[in-house]
């Protein structure tokens, strides 16, 4: 079964209390949190203030997505916050060996996220290394865009990958997934569906999330 991780990028910021109340109640494995810095990625979202208080209402796993300059910088603060898997872009990261040795020696699990630009192949060297691959399946730093169906060939050969060298690293797909492309996603190898305007602005979000679970 997949792992389903809400984002809530897409809920209602007024009623973020009963958002992870929902979430709480339905089959969500994940909250998938965007941080967004305004320099990375041409929006900015929410930080470390608002993880905290999404951390007191939640015992699921909290998965931080940063989209950010100078990750490195911040990652004992979402500790902190409560983050349980920590997920650097690639692109951001010159020194990114470095940047998965701080987060795990920080006790949380290390993801890294490519743009669609990004080979997977770049991950070559430093697989072993990584638990989470997020496969950006729109440009970073909105929600409701439309899924680039080339993400599928990716999922693929980075699924290739990880089985060639007996690795457990987990593929998350974030971007314009729906109900209808989600069982193709799954079909090519993804372990955790990302989904933000599917979830929250269909009519019965708990219902949507028990649909993406049972692909
Ligand atoms: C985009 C974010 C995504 C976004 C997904 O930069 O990383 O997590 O919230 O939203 P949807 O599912 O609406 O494309
Ligand atoms: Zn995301």
């Amino acid at each position: 079964m997949p792992i389903i991780a809400p984002s809530l990028l897409a809920s209602n910021f007024l009623a973020l209390g009963s958002e992870c109340k929902m979430l709480n109640e339905s089959e969500a494995d994940w909250f998938h949190l965007d941080v967004m810095d305004g320099i990375f990625v041409p929006n900015i979202s929410f930080g470390l203030p608002v993880i905290e208080q999404i951390r007191t209402a939640t015992s699921k796993i909290c998965d931080v997505h940063l989209m950010i300059e100078r990750p490195g910088e911040y990652a004992e603060a979402f500790k902190k916050a409560g983050a349980d898997i920590l997920t650097v872009h690639y692109e951001a990261c010159p020194h990114l060996h470095r940047n998965l040795q701080q987060i795990k020696s920080l006790e949380m699990k290390a993801g890294v996220a490519l743009n669609p630009h990004t080979p997977v192949q770049f991950l070559e060297d430093v697989l072993d290394d990584i638990d989470l691959v997020c496969i950006m399946s729109v440009n970073p730093g909105f929600g409701g865009q439309s899924f680039i169906p080339h993400t599928i060939d990716k999922i693929r050969q980075l699924k290739k990958m990880i089985k060639d060298r007996g690795l457990h690293t987990l593929i998350e797909i974030d971007g314009g997934v729906t109900l209808t492309n989600a069982k193709a996603i799954l079909n090519a190898g993804a372990d955790v569906l990302v989904a933000g305007n599917t979830v929250f602005k269909s009519e019965n979000p708990t219902a949507t999330i028990a649909a993406l679970k049972a692909l």
